[in-house]
Order: C-alpha cells, then structure tokens, then sequence
C-alpha cells in the first residue's frame, strides 16, 4: 500500500547511520530534505522500526513518540519555541533513538539564528561516547540546505527524498485506480494500466501526497470516467501551478498559429527534435529569442511545443519575484523542482532580463543575486530535458550577467527575431485574408508593400481593426479600409522601430537572425 520501498537508498544510509551512532555511542544529526513530508516520514519510520529503534517526532508544537503496536503517534512532552530545549529532550532519549525533528533549522542558522541553540548542537556533536546512539533527522524542505550552520557542516549527513518520477507517479496511479476500480466490484487491470499511463502526465510535479488526493478526488464521484477525471486532473494542476509558482501551460493545439517568415529558427528546431527530449549532458538545452515585442516569440514558443509534442510551460520570472522577496528564492527551487518532475516540457521565459534587473539588488539583501545565480545554475545543470525558450527585448537590462549568459553555453543558439520581411508580411496577410476579402494575392501586395518596419503584432491589429471598422460602417472589407488603419499606425510603427537600433547593432555581433529579413 504505502511506497516506502521505492527509496531503498535513503531508507540504507538512514540505516546504516542509526547503527554506526549505536556503535560508537554518538549522537548523529543530519538533514532530510524533501518536499514531500508525509512521505518521507513514512521512509523513516519503517526504516526505523525495520531497526527496531524508537522513533520520535519533535516540532515547536509538540513532542510525540510512535508506537508500533497502535500505529500511530502519541505524546510525550510538550513542544517548545526553544530549540534548545527540544535539542536536550534529544539528547536525553536513552537506548539508540531516532529522533525527527521538523523546520528547525531557521533557528540555528549562521545569519540570525539562535547561537546557544548552535553550540549546544555543535557540542552534542563532538560528545565522545556517554550517548547510546542518538541520531536526529532535520526534516526540511530541499531548499534548507542553507541553513546548515557553518560549524556543524562536517558532522551533518545529508538525505534527501525527491519529487516522484513518472515511473513513481504511474505506479501511484494505478493503485489508486485499481482501489477505486475494485470498489465498483470490477478491477479491471488492463483497463487500470492504460488510464495510469494516460493521466501520468497531470499527475506529475506533484509530490507523492498531492498526487495521491488528486487522483482520488478526481475519481470520488465516478469511478469509472477517467476522460473527467482527466478533465479534472488538468484544471487541477494548472491551477496549482499558476497558484503557487506562477506557472502556466500555455494552449498550443492551434495549427494555425505558426510564425511566419522565421524559418532558420524553425529548421533549427526541426534539427534538434531528438536531442531536445534526450537526458544529460549533450541534450539541447534551449534558445534566446532577442527581438522587439510582436514578433512572434510567444506564438514561437508555443509553436516549438506542437511541433515537438510537448507541453509548454511558461515560467514567469516577474510575478515570483514579485512575491515578498524572502520567499522568492524558496519558489524559485519548488518551481526549478517541479519543472524536473514534470519534465519533458518547453520552458518559455519571457523576458528573461527581468531576472537581471538592477533595481533593488542593494537593499534586498541580495535575494535578487542569490535568484539569479539560481536560475543561472538551473539553466545549465538542470538534468532533464526542459528545452528553454528564453525571450527578451531588453540586452542592456540584462548587465554583465545577462551577458555571461549568452555567451556561455547555457543556450544552444541565440537568434534575432526582427519586423518580418515584406514576404513574410505578405504570407501573413494571405494567410488572415484569405476567407475575407476579394482578391486577396493584389490586396495582400499592396498592404504588404506599404507596411515596412510593421511588426507581426502591428500587422495584425490593423488588420483587425479594419475590420471592425468596416463591420461598424457597413462598407466592404477592402484593401482601403486596411490601408486607413495601416496609415494611422505609421508613425507609431516607425518610431518604435527606431527605438530598437541599439538592439539590433547588438544582434549583428552576437545573435543569428531567426529568418531572412530585409534591409532597411
Ligand atoms: N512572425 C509572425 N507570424 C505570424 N503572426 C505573427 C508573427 N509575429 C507576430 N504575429 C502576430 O502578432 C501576435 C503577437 O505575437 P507574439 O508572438 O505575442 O509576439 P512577441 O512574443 O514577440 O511579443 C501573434 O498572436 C500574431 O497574431
Ligand atoms: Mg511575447
């Protein structure tokens, strides 16, 4: 029933610790880190009662002690704000105990924790014998790791529990169906194995506890309609993901939209369809889109998605950062995580420069450094096939870092995406005229011919807003009423088009251009 066997490893080295505390009659401490409490708590109980110890459970709320016999926890003291009490409590225990203590850590940190409550643990520690073999378990999430004070970072042994894979995930899956197939009186295994398969993919970057009460609660009012549950499952986890990562799983199953005239980053893609889904070292890890706003980047994004059939998610720098900052760093590994867990996806991060923003770096603490250097590091050991489509419109922004960044080798290729060619501009009128308006190749040329500097966005909107106009007046849908909206926004598209020159002197030394554009 419970999946505690699934981390053999973790669950040895706990083991293997418990007994080389009792041999040498130390106290151990360490650090557990994951971000799936329940579950980790049940890797160390039967690990812990596979060895026969007693194991304990202190928080700043209460202290308990679990028996076996009942299967459950129950008190036995009181818990304390003062983790130098809970500490002694520990180091009190007689005859080889295991001791979990959870979100402790703060307190002891090098920066403003408690110092007693440190060299009371530092002296613990370094006890030569008069323990039975004491081992306390920091349980934290990943992200904890920080905290480990300085002095004690020898002594500390590390264990972690990471988000399920998907193999983990599918098994979890099935369990749950089956259970609920069994209750209808019919488990069907064929039936159970095809539907954990299918809905695997809502269920990952979920911790083992979140997946579980999903699956079940999708399937709590029909145990059978599993395209519901599916239904179900996606909203579910686009709302988790948008609620506490900001995260969204951009729509990219309109065929339609394809960008036009950006065919060297399109083929560029189409090259590297395989390595992007590969693991390791030598897969494709992604791309920097430098271009004005309206080009096309989004819409590429979402393009690379359908043509590699993954889903694509859109990391939002912004909004996390824009969370209090001292949580900022915290979200920043839960979403790095997540997107592990999930992975294969497209990783779209639009305007990537906000990472690198100056603002506020001096009286943050350094939070935004401490980001960034996160997302840096992600971007370039981040295992698992997450392709990156990064975008920005902003080089300068960006500083020395962001300029490290594009040149060393976190990203496959940088590319330019300018203002379409006038043939490209021409395709797309084609492509949004063709069910509109008479004669579209002539109508076409002539917007087409009129509209230089016009991005694929300016292009659009006047095309659309000539629309309306003509639905507004009664009149026909022609190439005059496009060419009016096209003249309004002339002056606009021309100044903004100038406002790029620098963007573009520096794309001419170290970026390829994302198709042939013209020379203007
Ligand atoms: N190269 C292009 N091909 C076709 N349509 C485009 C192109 N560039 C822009 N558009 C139009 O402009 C809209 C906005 O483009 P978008 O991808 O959001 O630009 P960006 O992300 O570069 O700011 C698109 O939805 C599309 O209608
Ligand atoms: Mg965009």
């Amino acid at each position: 029933m419970m999946f505690n066997l699934n981390h053999p490893k973790t669950s040895q080295e706990l083991e293997r610790i418990i007994i080389s505390a009792i041999n040498s009659r130390v106290i151990r401490a360490g650090l557990l880190t994951t971000r799936d409490r329940d579950h980790a708590l049940n890797v160390v109980r039967t690990t812990v009662v596979g060895a026969k110890k007693d194991l304990y459970h202190f928080t700043v709320a209460s202290r308990r002690k679990w028996t076996q016999a009942q299967f459950k926890y129950e008190a036995c003291g009181g818990g304390s704000q003062d983790p130098s009490e809970l500490l002694r409590a520990a180091q009190n225990l007689r005859g080889g105990a295991v001791v979990v203590i959870e979100d402790l850590l703060a307190t002891l940190c090098d920066t403003n924790g408690d110092r007693n409550a440190r060299q009371q643990l530092s002296s613990m520690l370094s006890a030569e014998k008069g323990n039975d073999g004491t081992v306390i378990v920091f349980l934290e999430p990943p992200e904890a790791e920080g905290n480990i004070p300085s002095m004690l970072a020898g002594a500390f042994f590390r264990l972690n529990i990471p988000m399920p894979n998907r193999e983990e995930v599918e098994a979890l899956a099935l369990r749950e169906i089956l259970a609920a197939l069994t209750e209808t009186g019919s488990p069907n295994m064929e039936l159970a194995q095809e539907w954990s398969r299918e809905l695997t993919p809502e269920l990952t970057g979920l911790t083992r506890t979140a997946a579980t009460y999903a699956i079940r609660d999708a399937l709590a009012l029909n145990k059978t309609d599993f395209p519901g549950a599916r239904l179900y499952l996606q909203a579910r986890k686009q709302t988790h993901l948008s609620e506490e990562l900001a995260m969204n799983i951009l729509d990219n199953d309109r065929d339609d939209e394809l960008p036009l005239g950006l065919d060297n980053l399109y083929r560029h893609l189409q090259k590297n369809k395989d390595r992007i889904k590969e693991t390791g070292k030598d897969r494709a890890k992604g791309i920097l889109l430098i271009g004005p706003p309206g080009t096309g980047k989004t819409m590429l994004a979402k393009a690379a998605g359908r043509l590699l059939q993954l889903p694509v998610v859109e990391f939002r720098i912004g909004a996390l950062m824009n969370s209090y900052l001292g949580a900022t760093e915290r979200r920043f590994d839960q979403a790095f995580q997540t997107l592990e867990a999930m992975a294969p996806n497209v990783v779209f991060i639009d305007e990537i420069e906000k990472a690198f923003s100056q603002n506020g770096s001096e009286n943050d603490g350094g939070t935004m450094m401490r980001t960034t250097g996160r997302l840096l590091t992600w971007l370039s050991e981040n295992p698992n096939p997450n392709f990156i489509v990064a975008t920005s419109n902003n080089v300068s922004r960006m500083g020395e870092l962001g300029m490290t960044m594009t040149r060393s080798g976190r990203f496959d290729k940088i590319f330019f995406v300018d203002v379409p060619s006038s043939s490209a501009r021409k395709q797309m009128l084609t492509q949004w005229l063709k069910d509109v308006v008479a004669d579209v190749e002539s109508v076409a040329s002539v917007v087409s011919e009129a509209t230089s500097r016009f991005t694929g966005a300016d292009l659009k909107a006047a095309v659309n807003e000539a629309a309306s106009e003509a639905k507004y007046r009664q009149v026909e849908f022609n190439v005059d009423v496009i060419m009016k909206e096209v003249k309004k926004k002339d002056l606009r598209v021309q100044v903004l088009y100038e406002s790029f020159a620098s963007l573009r002197r520096f794309a001419e030394l170290h970026c390829e251009p994302a198709g042939s554009f013209d020379e203007i």
